[in-house]
């Protein structure tokens, strides 16, 4: 009977020492660079305790996320559903937050295109979708989809049409190089070299797009909802249109001093902000600086982009 004891003992005590590590191993997701041009190009890297997982189920949790263009091979904790409330992000009827953390707004018009942001390896338009309801000088506008150009490249997410908003059907489409990738039932995608993922956050509605060293994108695709509707009298006809839109938050990595265009021209180091100031809701002006005639176009008037830079010589990493 003893012997019998102190052998179940020692299987209770091997159990507890064995068990936890090998638990432990599963509880932890691991992550990596795709990416030739990363430190970390395939090196297989534990996600910190804090967030274990990359698409942790409950979505207010941080999920585990490796910054590929940084020299540390580490993996990071951070939200994942785009901030609207951050540098570099893009909401409502449009407004945007700049490089220096101040907030305005830009008065576009519906079905145009302008460039958010123009450097000479990026370029980032937005297309406006809008409403101009009976008696107002001006349409309010909103970010139906963003166009991306680098190097000799283009992709592009939007929001689809709907007239009834459904939080579980997905309303994100994107494109690279004028194909449909990442249908709704994929999580991820990455292009053959790995410089860009797109990658989905949660089952609908939410992505992050990166182009490698270049711009990190969270997206989210909302409604104008019967609230917005009633505090900002939009008057929207929500019978035929709920005008589902981006919310969109920029992490611009490599940008040059000459970079321009609505929300670009705020990271430039000689950037002084004459809109701000004492003004509850500085608007900013530009439709004729940054109009561009397509989702694609690099033509507005302060455009800087040249597709013939293709970033791939920045390779100092
Ligand atoms: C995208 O298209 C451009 C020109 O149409 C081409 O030069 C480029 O290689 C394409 N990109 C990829 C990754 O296929």
């Amino acid at each position: 009977m003893m012997k019998f004891l102190s052998l179940l003992m020692i299987v209770v005590i091997c159990a507890c020492i064995v068990l936890p590590q090998i638990s432990a191993q599963k509880l932890q997701d691991k992550v990596t660079c795709s990416s030739r041009k990363s430190r970390c190009f395939l090196r297989s890297i534990s996600c910190p305790k804090q967030c274990p997982f990359t698409t942790p189920k409950d979505p207010k949790a941080k999920s585990c996320y490796i910054n590929c263009n940084s020299p540390i091979c580490k993996a990071e904790c951070r939200h994942r559903k785009p901030s609207c409330k951050g540098i570099g992000a893009a909401c409502y009827d449009p407004r945007f937050i700049g490089a220096d953390g101040v907030v305005f707004y830009f008065h576009g018009k519906r079905d145009e295109h302008f460039a958010l942001v123009s450097d000479t390896n990026l370029q980032i338009n937005a297309r406006f979708i809008g409403h101009r309801p009976a008696g107002r000088a001006h349409d309010y506008t909103w970010i139906q989809a963003l166009g991306l150009l680098f190097g000799p490249h283009k992709v592009s997410v939007e929001a689809t049409k709907a007239s009834t908003w459904d939080n579980k059907v997905d309303h994100l489409k994107f494109s690279f190089n004028g194909t449909e990738i990442l249908d709704s039932a994929t999580s991820s995608w990455k292009s053959l070299d790995g410089d860009v993922t797109v990658e989905r956050i949660s089952s609908a509605n939410s992505a992050i797009i990166t182009v490698y060293g270049l711009v990190e994108i969270g997206v989210n695709v909302v409604p104008i909802t019967k609230e917005d509707d009633r505090v900002h009298n939009y008057q929207i006809p929500f019978d035929v249109d709920c005008f589902a839109h981006l919310e969109v938050q920029f992490r611009l990595l490599d940008l040059s001093a000459d970079v321009d265009g609505v929300l670009g021209r705020t990271y430039r180091p000689d950037y002084e902000n004459r809109a701000g100031l004492g003004v509850a809701m500085p608007v900013v002006g530009g439709y004729d600086k940054y109009k561009t005639t397509s989702l694609f176009a690099d033509d507005c008037k302060k455009c800087v982009f040249s597709s013939k830079n293709d970033g791939d010589d920045k390779g100092s990493m």
